[in-house]
């Protein structure tokens, strides 16, 4: 029988238990993206709390986008020397750090001017954001891949675990995927073949880069719930695509964005019965691939996850909002208190002083 807490070894990663943190926005690096004492000590407690794989917030990979407020960067080698300590911290706990790689393509809330572009697959209006994008020259499409390449590097480096390309959630590499957003009349739009190239080129630019060894993970939507949107069909098209590259260390699977679900996104607010509510398309995608799967999305319980774990190729599952509630409940878990996470997936998580969880937060913080 598999357990939780069983070690592993795949695609260049060790992992104490199978446990991870999905990437989470922090909202405490400064205004040029930088690390920041309470980013530390975030970490620095996740790390402690017993998660066997913390995936960093998003960061940006070109400084050419305007990042949200208080986002991580790795957008230069500046980042190296502090990453280096950064990583070193959460390996004095044993536990694997990866950074998430992205660019926020419409998904921003930039404006007008400061210098700064929004690109998209095309010049769609983004139903969540309202912001319009201007569509990417192909030579441009090359410069985006060249950049998530760089970071990947940069990532490898400063002693990063590994990256993970962010192609869910609406977020640029997403965009491609959507047939909404992606209107385009070159090799790069049309049919699920076309759409899928700017993952898988970028994919390749990343490997090539960091060479064949280094962890290269990829969280993907199963679907994105709206209109339009690319199909679990296609996902699972795509997701047998990045297989055949060959080297892809895991497959995260999540879906939606705020183009579907306006309010809550992919971090869905739950009852119960809904917890770990990507277990189908995960469970399916992990059967078809010969690639470990990560669940994420409503893991709340033990008992049911062990139980997803021992009926299904799941390997591994993560935690977003229980570890912003209980940076420990895995520690929790493993002394034999095995309530289910405090997390009520109420999604109030995001907050101006960094997120956090409301039942932590500071009275003097309430919004
Ligand atoms: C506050 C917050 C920040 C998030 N930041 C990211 C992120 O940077 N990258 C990402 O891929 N997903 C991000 N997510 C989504 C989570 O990783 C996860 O897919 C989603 O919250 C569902 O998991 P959960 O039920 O365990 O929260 C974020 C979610 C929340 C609530």
């Amino acid at each position: 029988m598999k357990t939780l807490f069983d070690q592993t070894e795949y695609g260049g990663l060790k992992l104490k238990n199978r446990f991870m943190r999905s990437a989470t926005f922090d909202g405490r690096a400064d205004e040029h993206g930088h690390l920041t004492k309470e980013l530390f000590e975030v970490y620095e407690n996740l790390a402690k709390g017993g998660v066997g794989t913390i995936i960093t917030g998003l960061a940006y990979v070109t400084n050419l986008e305007q990042p949200y407020p208080g986002q991580l960067g790795i957008y230069d080698d500046s980042f190296i020397e502090e990453y280096s300590k950064f990583t070193a911290m959460c390996h004095k706990y044993d536990a694997n750090i990866i950074v998430q790689l992205a660019c926020l393509g419409s998904q921003t809330y930039l404006k007008e001017g400061g210098g700064k572009t929004m690109w998209g697959a095309s010049a769609v209006e983004d139903l969540g954001y309202k912001g319009t994008p201007r569509a990417l020259t192909v030579e441009e499409i090359h410069h985006v891949q060249q950049a998530f390449a760089d970071a990947a590097l940069r990532a490898k480096r400063a002693g990063f675990d590994g990256v993970q390309l962010h192609a869910a959630h609406g977020y640029l590499l997403s965009k491609f995927l959507t047939p909404y957003y992606n209107r385009r009349t070159d090799h790069y739009g049309g049919g699920i073949e076309n759409r899928a190239k700017m993952l898988l080129e970028t994919y390749q630019a990343v490997r090539e880069k960091v060479g064949p060894a280094y962890p290269v993970l990829v969280k993907i939507n199963s679907e994105d719930y709206m209109a339009d949107g690319m199909t679990f069909r296609e996902c699972k098209y795509v997701c047998k695509k990045i297989a055949a590259l060959g080297g892809v260390s895991m497959l995260e699977i999540s879906g939606g964005s705020l183009s579907s679900r306006p309010n809550e996104g992919y971090a869905r607010q739950i009852t119960q019965e809904q917890e770990s509510y990507f277990k189908a398309q995960a469970a399916e995608i992990a059967k078809e691939n010969d690639v470990p799967v990560i669940l994420v999305g409503g893991n709340r319980n033990f008992a049911a996850l062990t139980d997803i774990l021992n009926n299904t190729h799941i390997a591994y599952v993560a935690f977003c909002r229980p570890l912003i509630c209980e940076s420990q409940l895995i520690n929790r878990w493993q002394a034999g208190d095995l309530r289910p996470a405090k997390c009520i997936s109420c999604g109030k998580c995001f907050h101006p002083n960094g997120t956090s969880c409301i039942f932590n937060r500071p009275k003097t913080d309430a919004l």
